[in-house]
């Protein structure tokens, strides 16, 4: 169903790898409500050429851009600005890669190398995108910028390992960067922590199945699904959260705030044989 929450609007949604990706089903429900974009993702992840699907189901053209490397972000918003033929209302950061996870390194062992590098693609790149952004002058007034946490950010998960670290840098630059495009230009920008989610990125942590039950078992609500954490993008990117910037929104279905659910008091009992 679609309200056209998102007519006139155009934007850029990188991190579209697969079916499976949060930004893909984003993408399907921005072309549904109305918006027209620009798809990016690293060079390297386009080989497998899935996402050309996805740019002939949403008619929106492919840029590829590392977001580690400033010169193509600069080319990917030049590009999308003329492709789409004027200035953004949305972005989507929907970025995140680990080595030290796809090595599966404990936290005791985490290769420095591979550390700098998950914090340059998963956090600093959003502080990038906004630089070249501001630089370019590329948003419209009431523009809305979204990228994807995990609780990770508050709360010790060991085996998410230096992706912790990323994500706690990424709501600060969120911060940062939306009192600064607030009072440039009226442009917001939030993150979104979302629940464990089964994608390529998500299922890679070690142990992942296991917390993926866990935050279920635990979350009034179930956990999020990716669908419906495309619906609240889509939400972030209306007019209808023109005053919400600069927050870290919780999208998991009530997790972040419960303590002990009656679930888990089950699985203890059982597991205590009483
Ligand atoms: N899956 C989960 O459980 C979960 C939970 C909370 C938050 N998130 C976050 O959601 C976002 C999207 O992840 P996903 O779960 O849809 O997985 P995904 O693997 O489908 O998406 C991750 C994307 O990051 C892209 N990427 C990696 N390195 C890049 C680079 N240098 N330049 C540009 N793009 C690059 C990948 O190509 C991929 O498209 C990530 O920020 C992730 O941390 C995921």
């Amino acid at each position: 169903m679609s309200n056209n929450l998102l007519a006139g609007k155009v934007g850029i949604i990188s991190g579209a790898l697969n079916d499976q990706s949060i930004a893909w089903k984003v993408a399907l429900k921005a072309h549904a409500e109305g918006a027209r974009f620009v798809l990016t993702n690293a060079p390297l992840a386009m080989r497998m050429g899935e996402i050309n699907k996805l740019s002939e189901e949403c008619n929106a053209p492919i840029i590829p851009a590392d977001a580690t490397s400033t010169e193509e972000l600069e080319a990917l918003f030049a590009g999308a600005q003329e492709q789409l033929g004027g200035k953004l209302d949305f972005v989507l950061h929907s970025i995140g890669m680990s080595a030290n996870i796809r090595k599966k390194k404990h936290y005791g062992e985490l290769d420095y190398k591979f550390f700098n590098q998950t914090i340059d693609v998963s956090a600093m790149s959003l502080h990038k995108m906004l630089a070249v952004a501001e630089r370019q002058d590329a948003f419209n007034e009431w523009g809305s910028v979204v990228a994807l946490s995990y609780i990770a950010a508050q709360r010790a998960f060991l085996d998410y390992t230096d992706m912790t670290q990323a994500k706690a840098m990424l709501e600060s630059i969120a911060r940062s960067y939306g009192q600064r495009l607030g009072k440039l230009k009226k442009v917001r920008v939030n993150t979104v922590s979302q629940s464990p989610t089964k994608t390529t990125a998500g299922t890679g942590i070690t142990g992942f199945d296991a917390f993926y039950n866990f935050a279920d078992m635990m979350s009034p609500l179930g956990n999020a699904p990716a669908e419906a954490c495309a619906d609240y993008c889509i939400s972030l990117f209306s007019d209808l959260t023109r005053y919400v910037t600069m927050q870290n929104l919780m999208h998991d279905g009530g997790f972040s705030t419960t303590g002990i659910s009656a679930e888990i008091v089950d699985v203890m009992t059982r597991a205590a044989g009483e």
